[in-house]
């Protein structure tokens, strides 16, 4: 006679263990991509910084870019002064995707996680993937 009880307490443990992992994962949302700064432009900085923080970067760049082009397209303004006094050509080839010109990997990675297609780029070029 073998130990039906301890068989079936060994095997609640198993299917426990195994389906774990699983369970625990459900509902939980699909991991934050990576997003890759190593272009040359950004390898080239002594100082790792955005136009502003990171965190500023992360909640507002689309206010950020629509402010851009309201100035340059409406009132000719073309320097942007960032919150340290740092001066930015407003352009967003120029100078979003001369820093990020792996926009594959940064801008479209995140957005693909997000689900958020911007149109830009019907008309705005695209960086040439640069990547070191
Ligand atoms: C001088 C190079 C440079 C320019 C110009 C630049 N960036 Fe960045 N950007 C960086 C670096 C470096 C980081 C990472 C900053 C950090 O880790 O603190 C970054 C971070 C970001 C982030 C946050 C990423 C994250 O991890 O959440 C966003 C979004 C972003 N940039 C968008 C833009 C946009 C939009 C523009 C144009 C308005 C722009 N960047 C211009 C170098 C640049
Ligand atoms: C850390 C993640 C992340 C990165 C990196 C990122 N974005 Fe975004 N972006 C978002 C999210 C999330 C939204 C949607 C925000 C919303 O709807 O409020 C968005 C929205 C936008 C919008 C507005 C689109 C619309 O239809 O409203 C533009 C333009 C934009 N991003 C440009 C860029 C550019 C250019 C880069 C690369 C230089 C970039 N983003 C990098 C997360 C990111
Ligand atoms: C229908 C075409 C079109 C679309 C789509 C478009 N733009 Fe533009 N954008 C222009 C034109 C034309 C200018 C004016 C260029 C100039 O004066 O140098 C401009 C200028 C700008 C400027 C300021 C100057 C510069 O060279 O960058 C920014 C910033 C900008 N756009 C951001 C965006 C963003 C962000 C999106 C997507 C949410 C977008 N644009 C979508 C046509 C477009």
């Amino acid at each position: 006679m073998y130990d039906g009880g301890k068989i079936i307490v060994g095997l609640i443990i198993f299917v426990g263990l195994v389906t774990f992992p699983i369970l625990y994962n459900m509902g939980k949302p699909a991991a934050m991509p990576e997003l890759k700064l190593n272009t040359p432009e950004i390898q080239q900085l002594q100082e790792k910084h955005c136009v502003e923080s990171k965190e500023y970067m992360r909640a507002n760049h689309m206010q950020l870019l629509n402010d851009w082009r309201d100035w340059a397209v409406r009132d000719g303004k073309r320097v942007y002064v960032n919150s340290e006094g740092k001066h930015f050509t407003i352009s967003l080839q120029d100078t979003c995707m001369h820093c990020h010109s792996n926009k594959k990997e940064f801008c479209d990675r995140c957005h693909t996680y997000a689900n958020v297609k911007p149109y830009c780029w019907s008309c705005h070029l695209a960086p040439k993937e640069k990547e070191t």
